[in-house]
């Protein structure tokens, strides 16, 4: 919730600008870190979802490790004090330079998502006279009912390894010298808001995991991902993910084995209900069958509902008044630029501040500078007090 001080606060800075409410994201670190210690598993922030310095001290701060699925993003989580020990590195197309920027920075672990990649993995580490730690990235063919861009677990999406590869995988794991095996890493897509999704995910897991052993093949780690969703209709009533209600789940149907330790990667959950899009209203065109609420916030600040169609609540910080019915769309010169269609708003009018809630996940990084605008910066409210 913004406060009607921070409000004020806005009126002097120019817009559009991102406010991250870092007491919501303390709130949220808690309740998560809570949950992990209670049942003692590890957790790997996905920096993809926000990579902003004050964001990752303090996601840091709560011990978590990292995620990432770039060269650039290993050599940031380890510029920004993430222990490289607790590093992984995810992604379908790991370049050499990639590949061997992460060896040298001595991450915890390669997740794998293709029978060639092990291979090039082991002759990069060798030429380096390392060991490279992996873990196999398997899509267990799982739907996640979510949107379909960012679906990653069913056998048509090309990320992990098939299991029908896997006998393929055993041979590589027993010739590979430069590799030391850990485990099985999963991530069945973002946005899951249907929990049973999860429970299903661990009873693959378990048929998963069981081939391994059978081929005496140890796993010591396993590896759920991210993908918990947030309330993005009521970001102000249902600030914090339901964490309790997700870990009580995974906690009842996976199948943890002595010294097996479990991982998450959590990315939106943590940081997508404490980031807020702050926008000024330029211009109210009233046309015969609809009003539209014109911001100066456009697709390239947020491409989130041009991309994925996604649903991002608005509020007029400016006013509580009657609500009338908008269109509320950005200045790009692009008719995916809306904001939303039908919207009940306080009557709004020139120079209105509106906030566009839960953008604190995969929109500062996703920004881009299309029609040669300029990028938005962030405001973080510990500097407002
Ligand atoms: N682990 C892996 C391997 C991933 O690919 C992702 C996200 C995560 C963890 C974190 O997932 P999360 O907890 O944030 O759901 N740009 C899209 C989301 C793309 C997600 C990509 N992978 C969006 O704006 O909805």
């Amino acid at each position: 919730m913004i406060t009607k001080q921070q409000v004020e606060a806005f009126g002097s800075i120019e817009t559009p600008f991102y406010f991250y409410d870092m007491d919501l994201l303390r709130q949220t670190l808690d309740t998560y870190k809570a949950q992990i210690d209670k049942y003692g598993y590890n957790a790997h922030y996905a920096l993809k979802a926000n990579a902003n310095d004050r964001i990752l001290d303090t996601i840091r701060s709560y011990g978590l490790g990292a995620d990432c699925v770039s060269g650039n993003e290993v050599k940031l989580a380890v510029r920004s004090g993430f222990d490289p020990q607790k590093v992984v590195f995810a992604g379908v197309g790991k370049s050499d330079k990639e590949i061997k920027a992460a060896l040298r920075a001595g991450i915890f672990s390669f997740n794998c998502e293709s029978v060639p990649e092990i291979k090039i993995i082991n002759d990069l580490a060798a030429g380096m006279g390392k060991k490279a730690r992996i873990s196999i990235r398997v899509n267990p063919d799982i739907d996640a009912h979510t949107h379909k861009y960012i679906s990653t677990g069913l056998k048509e999406n090309k990320f992990g390894i098939s299991p029908w590869a896997f006998q393929e995988v055993a041979r590589l794991l027993s010739c590979c010298k430069n590799i030391e095996f850990l485990g099985l890493h999963f991530h069945v897509g973002s946005q899951i808001t249907e929990l049973p999704v999860f429970a299903l995910l661990c009873r693959r897991i378990e048929e998963l995991q069981k081939w391994f052993i059978e081929h005496e093949i140890p796993i010591r780690n396993l590896n759920l991902g991210g993908g918990l969703g947030i309330n993005y209709q009521d970001p102000n009533g249902d600030p914090v993910a339901h964490f309790e209600d997700y870990f009580n789940i995974i906690h009842k149907h996976l199948v943890v084995r002595p010294g097996q330790n479990v991982h998450f990667e959590p990315g939106r959950a943590l940081v997508g209900q404490c980031g807020h899009l702050i926008s000024r209203v330029l211009y109210v065109k009233v046309g015969r069958e609809k009003k539209f609420a014109i911001l100066d916030a456009g697709m390239n600040d947020l491409i989130r509902p041009a991309l994925y169609q996604a649903y991002h609540d608005i509020e007029n910080l400016t006013s509580t008044g009657r609500k009338l019915r908008y269109d509320v769309v950005g200045p790009v010169c692009e008719s995916s630029d809306c904001w939303g269609t039908r919207r009940m708003i306080s009557a709004c009018k020139r120079g209105d501040l509106f906030a566009i809630h839960s953008a604190g996940a995969y929109g500062q990084v996703m920004a881009m500078k299309y029609n040669q605008r300029d990028l938005a910066k962030a405001v973080y409210s510990d500097d407002l007090k």
